[in-house]
């Protein structure tokens, strides 16, 4: 049998699987241009989100100029409300949960662990999803190569996202702000910077750039261009999620450099909590360098793909618990069918039609409590949490 070059034979399996990815986008995965969020919420739904009842609601509609909602012909019951039309709401009745832009800072979260394959990237959208749900205005950043949060709003991204539409135009000194970056995505309240795999090629480029400068601050000063250029649109938002890659490197650095605050999601193995442990390490390192004076809000990490059928995951996440103290969540992200089964359709449960309820609750219970640990950090916030008990 002639001998197959390994070059040749991957541009088979690259032209074979770029033609299948480009056919999932295309057939019934709708590409953004379609995407949009097919979810409605039904009327007592709305009622809790908005903190209104059912009553208030239906006789503020034609106040707040909706267009007539969706009625079921059988019972001329309303089908269900838009998000759109609960922000609307929740604008009407003085209830968006917006921080206070005179006492309240915008905070940037970075999902980030060097580990690869611990929910990163789960993490980061399906939180977007659980915040924008709850009324407040997101921007993801993906600053990943690979790209998944990206794929995950409905871009197919080494077709459609150019280098400079992510980061890489700022970092390269080629823009003033990010602004040029920012778009709007299929689901309401949320902005997406995306990525693409030109982010790993740069990686080398960035170094070439840090090396050309003269000073070691000048040097220093590049980890802090991330930092600075999320600044320049941070006032519109509430929360900045940033994904980040896997791996150590000149974007990653920027990552940890821009962040207020850094949710290090992380399997409860053996294998993740040394590479957890490692990646504290480098942040201790490299952030002690690069920027001694630093501070982040909060550090804590988020127990993934918790399977509690295996009594090691049950152990390990005690032993994390012992370790990490206060700074591991209580509650965990749960190994969960629907997340994989919606991930295939580039979807997240919260956007599925007719959503699964149980992994629902799972989520809101992992992402409330991320809630909670950014609502402390906003003063306009302390007399709500008060009332919820939470000091
Ligand atoms: N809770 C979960 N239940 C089941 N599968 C999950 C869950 N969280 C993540 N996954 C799956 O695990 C895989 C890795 O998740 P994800 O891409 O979020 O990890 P990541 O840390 O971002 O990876 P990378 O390091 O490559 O960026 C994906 O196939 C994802 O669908
Ligand atoms: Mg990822």
């Amino acid at each position: 049998m002639p001998a197959v070059l390994a070059v040749d034979k991957l541009e088979d399996i690259l032209a074979n699987s770029e033609n299948f990815l480009h056919r999932m986008h295309e057939l019934g995965q709708e590409p953004h241009q379609q995407k949009q969020l097919n979810r409605l919420f039904s009327p007592s739904e709305a009622a809790s989100m908005v903190g209104r009842d059912r009553t208030t609601l239906a006789r503020a509609e034609a106040e707040i100029g909706f267009a007539a909602t969706a009625r079921n012909p059988a019972n001329n019951r309303r089908v269900g409300y838009t998000l759109e039309q609960i922000q609307a709401f929740r604008q009407h009745f003085g209830t968006l949960p917006w921080r206070d832009p005179d006492t309240d800072e915008p905070v940037v979260i970075a999902c980030q662990n060097f580990k690869g394959g611990v929910g990163k990237s789960t993490t980061c959208v399906n939180f977007a999803h659980y915040l924008a749900l709850r009324g407040y205005r997101v921007l993801v950043i993906d600053t990943d190569s690979q790209a998944t949060t990206t794929s995950m709003f409905g871009y197919v991204p080494d077709a459609e996202i150019d280098q400079d539409a992510t980061v890489l135009a700022y970092l390269g000194g080629h823009q003033k702000t990010l602004d040029y970056a920012v778009r709007k995505t299929y689901f309401p309240n949320i902005d997406l910077i995306p990525a693409c795999l030109a982010l790993y090629e740069a990686e080398v480029a960035i170094v070439v750039h840090i090396a050309e400068q003269d000073s070691p601050a000048a040097r220093r000063a590049f980890f802090s261009e991330l930092r600075n250029g999320i600044q320049t649109v941070a006032d519109r938002y509430d929360v900045i999620l940033v994904d980040s890659p896997p791996a150590l490197g000149m974007i990653s650095i920027n990552v940890l450099i821009a962040a207020d605050a850094l949710l290090v999601p992380s399997a409860a193995r053996m294998y993740d909590f040394s590479s957890t442990v490692q990646f504290f390490r480098m942040v201790r390192n490299y952030v002690g360098q690069i920027a001694p004076e630093k501070s982040y809000r909060w550090i804590s990490v988020l127990t993934t793909l918790f399977d509690q059928r295996y009594e090691s995951q049950k152990q390990f996440f005690e032993v994390m618990r012992t370790c990490f103290g206060e700074s591991v969540f209580q509650r965990v992200f749960f190994h969960s069918s629907e997340v994989i089964n919606s991930a295939a359709q580039f979807l997240g449960p919260y956007e599925q039609p007719k959503p699964a309820r149980k992994v629902l609750e799972m989520m809101d219970a992992v992402f409330g409590e991320i809630e909670v640990t950014m609502l402390r950090d906003w003063p306009s916030k302390r007399a709500l949490l008060n009332q919820r008990g939470i000091t």
